[in-house]
């Protein structure tokens, strides 16, 4: 992938698939320790060990009866190919976590992406799911629940024109500051 928020986004379509109701999404990046890492937790249906073990080891497996897919392996190995590390846990009935770290200025690291917008896709399309996003750069950081945002709107869907307009000016705005205002 050419950018980490197109991992994010299939990443969090496998959570959706294991129907999750609450996803979380949290970015941290640290210049000094000079990593960027990105967790996706889940609190849909896990895996099984069997599929476990093949999401970590997509080339050795001997399993020939159902396809194997590639959006976790492909994630894993890109952070392992820039000094960075990969992560999965997973438990049968409680969820998924999963875990992926780069070095923040490997040469080959990807952009992060327009997250922002990720983000909004994500929750626009999925307004029944709880997304909580948290995001940070050094000692900077901010987050998005929208279970909370929910509860604030009462009956106003989460998914209406002028509450994805005042989320996009949301997220847009807090990524920039995060930044010190400078566009990625
Ligand atoms: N968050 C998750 N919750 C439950 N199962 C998952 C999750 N992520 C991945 N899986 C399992 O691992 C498999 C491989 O995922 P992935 O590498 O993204 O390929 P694909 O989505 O194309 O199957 C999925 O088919 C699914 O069985
Ligand atoms: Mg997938």
């Amino acid at each position: 992938m050419k950018e980490i928020s197109l991992h994010i986004l299939d990443l969090v379509q496998n959570s959706i698939r294991a129907e999750a109701t609450r996803i979380g999404v949290y970015i941290s990046e640290d210049t000094l320790k000079d990593t960027l890492s990105v967790t996706i937790e889940d609190n849909g249906c896990g895996m099984t060990p069997e599929v476990a073990h093949t999401v970590q080891n997509p080339f050795v497996t001997s399993r020939t009866t159902r396809r194997v897919g590639l959006g976790v392996p492909l994630f894993a190995a890109g952070c392992e190919h820039c000094d960075g590390s990969f992560n999965l846990n997973s438990e049968q009935g409680k969820g998924t976590t999963l875990t992926g770290s780069y070095r923040h200025s490997h040469i080959d690291r990807p952009p992060l992406g327009d997250i922002a917008d990720t983000m909004l896709i994500l929750i626009g399309g999925n307004p029944a799911i709880r997304f909580c996003y948290r995001h940070s750069v050094n000692a900077q950081e901010y987050e998005l629940d929208t279970g909370q945002v929910q509860q604030l709107l009462g009956e106003v869907p989460l998914d209406s024109p002028e509450v994805i307009a005042f989320l996009q000016d949301f997220l847009k705005n807090n990524e920039s500051e995060l930044y010190g205002g400078i566009e990625q």
